[in-house]
């Protein structure tokens, strides 16, 4: 079966970077001219995905009005005759792609917020992409684990090698290599210290699943942080099905944190068509 959809978990509160996020979803911070969430949607895209599931909480409008038509804006760029740029708001959201809304109305956790899309998603394997992770990658990394899951018919996970005092930041995982890429994987920890943690693969924010990760996030008793972990459901999933780690290739921007932010803003401005020549020169004037 051909992954169609993918969830997108963005009812988080965004407190690292206040005052920014006082009144604005995370998600719609920009990197360079576009948020973070509409390079998640173009990865999930470019993946062959059409239908995109937005699990928001309140405070989060305007990541719907993003992806909505915005009918004056079009109309004005229409009689100026910006054809460009109306080529450029029209293309938010592709008439082929479909977006729905779900609630989850309490925080409870990233595996809580999977759990809020499962009626959305059926009996279907499907994407989790955490727009924090800004993925950059030829071919993108979900359409690369993709075609992993064509191949091998079960979970794929986007894995990297992380520094061993960082191992407290993701779900870490252990397993027997398939091929140079991918992993068996037979043990998957949430955020442990670097003492505990089975190796040094890091989770990064991609996910396939099959439709069975579930029922195992609803049978966990509460994990790391007192929050359902999607991490916990999948250690149980692994117990009853196949899943690999895939480390993929590409880079990831940790835009949850400012530095990433950060780094993101940089190498994705000096990536850019038309700002990249420019902005590298102003670089280079300053004394670093
Ligand atoms: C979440 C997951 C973690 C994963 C990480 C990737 O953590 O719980 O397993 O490694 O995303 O970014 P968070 O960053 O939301 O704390």
């Amino acid at each position: 079966m051909k992954v169609n959809k993918a969830i997108f978990p963005v009812a988080g509160l965004g407190t690292r970077f206040l005052p920014a996020t006082k009144a604005q979803p995370k998600e719609m911070l920009p990197v360079v001219d576009k948020p973070l969430i509409q390079y998640a949607v173009e990865e999930a895209y470019a993946a062959g995905i059409r239908e995109m599931i937005f699990v928001t909480g309140r405070h989060k409008r305007p990541i719907e009005d993003h992806f909505d038509m915005t009918f004056e804006l079009e109309i004005a760029l229409e009689q100026a005759g910006k054809k460009e740029l109306l080529e450029v708001v029209r293309s938010v959201k592709p008439d082929d792609m479909e977006c729905i809304y779900v609630r989850q109305s309490q925080a409870l956790g990233l595996g809580h917020a999977v759990l809020c899309g499962q009626r959305l998603i059926g009996n279907e394997p499907f994407a989790v992409l955490l727009a924090d992770d800004l993925m950059v990658g030829t071919p993108p990394v979900l359409k690369q684990m993709v075609d992993q899951y064509s191949e091998w018919r079960a979970s794929i996970l986007a894995v990297q090698e992380v520094p061993a005092e960082h191992t407290r930041r993701y779900g870490i995982v252990a397993g027997t290599p398939v091929t140079d890429a991918l992993m068996d994987v037979n043990r998957i920890v949430e955020k442990p210290a670097p003492e505990q943690a089975p190796s040094r693969l890091g989770v990064a924010g991609r996910y396939i699943l099959t439709p069975g990760v579930f029922h195992e996030i609803a049978n966990q008793p509460r994990g790391v942080g007192g929050e359902i972990q999607l991490t916990d459901g999948i250690a149980g999933l692994l117990r009853r099905e196949k899943v690999f780690a895939y480390r993929y290739d590409g880079k990831r921007y940790d835009c949850g944190s400012k530095e990433g932010f950060l780094q993101a803003n940089v190498e994705l401005a000096l990536a850019h068509p038309e700002l990249g020549a420019e902005f590298r020169a102003y670089l280079k004037t300053l004394e670093l």
